[in-house]
């Protein structure tokens, strides 16, 4: 367990899986135009990812024991990149606890996890957090383009 602020925590979902509805409902709303799942079919998802110390495994930040953002470390996220592995895929922080440092905690606790595994390198894709990442050790790879969006690809090899 990770406390990056006061008031905040990072836990594994599989200590929360309570939260897994409420995750769905989020991803359903992020990006449910991406791939036109529905809730049903991307609550799935999550319920893939209760590990504790294999992949795929989500991590969640929790205010007052609200969840409110999560990521997860994954084997594969994009169509067509099934040779690049793993991914940090998902990550997601509530409206209202956004620009509290609460996304960058969630991708360093990610990080910290696969570094003490030696897992690396971490790839990921992104249409518009490409800043965020960067500040965090990725480099962009290439760019593409996933549902008529443009995205860059990026990868952080984790240095210890
Ligand atoms: C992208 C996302 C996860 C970022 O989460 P977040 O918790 O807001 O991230 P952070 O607070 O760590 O950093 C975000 C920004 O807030 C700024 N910030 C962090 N703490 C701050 C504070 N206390 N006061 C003001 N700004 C702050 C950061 O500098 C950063 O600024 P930048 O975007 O200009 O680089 C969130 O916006 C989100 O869930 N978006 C929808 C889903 C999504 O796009 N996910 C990413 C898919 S690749």
């Amino acid at each position: 367990m990770t406390r990056p602020s006061v008031g905040m925590e990072i836990r594994l979902l599989a200590d929360v899986p309570a939260a897994i509805p409420a995750l769905s409902e989020w991803f359903h709303a992020e990006w449910h135009h991406y791939d036109g799942r529905s809730i049903a079919e991307i609550e799935a998802q999550p319920r893939d990812c209760l590990n504790r110390d294999a992949l795929p495994i989500t991590f969640l930040a929790l205010s007052d024991s609200e969840a409110i953002g999560t990521v997860t470390l994954d084997t594969s996220d994009l169509p067509h990149y099934d040779h690049l592995s793993p991914w940090l895929a998902s990550l997601y922080v509530l409206p209202s606890h956004r620009r509290e440092g609460v996304g960058r905690a969630l991708v360093k606790h990610l990080a910290a996890f696969a570094l003490e595994r030696g897992i690396s390198p971490i790839y990921l894709w992104t249409p518009g957090s490409t800043r965020l990442y960067e500040e965090c050790g990725w480099k962009v790879l290439c760019r593409d383009v996933y549902s008529g969006r443009n995205i860059a690809l990026m990868r952080r090899a984790l240095e210890p």
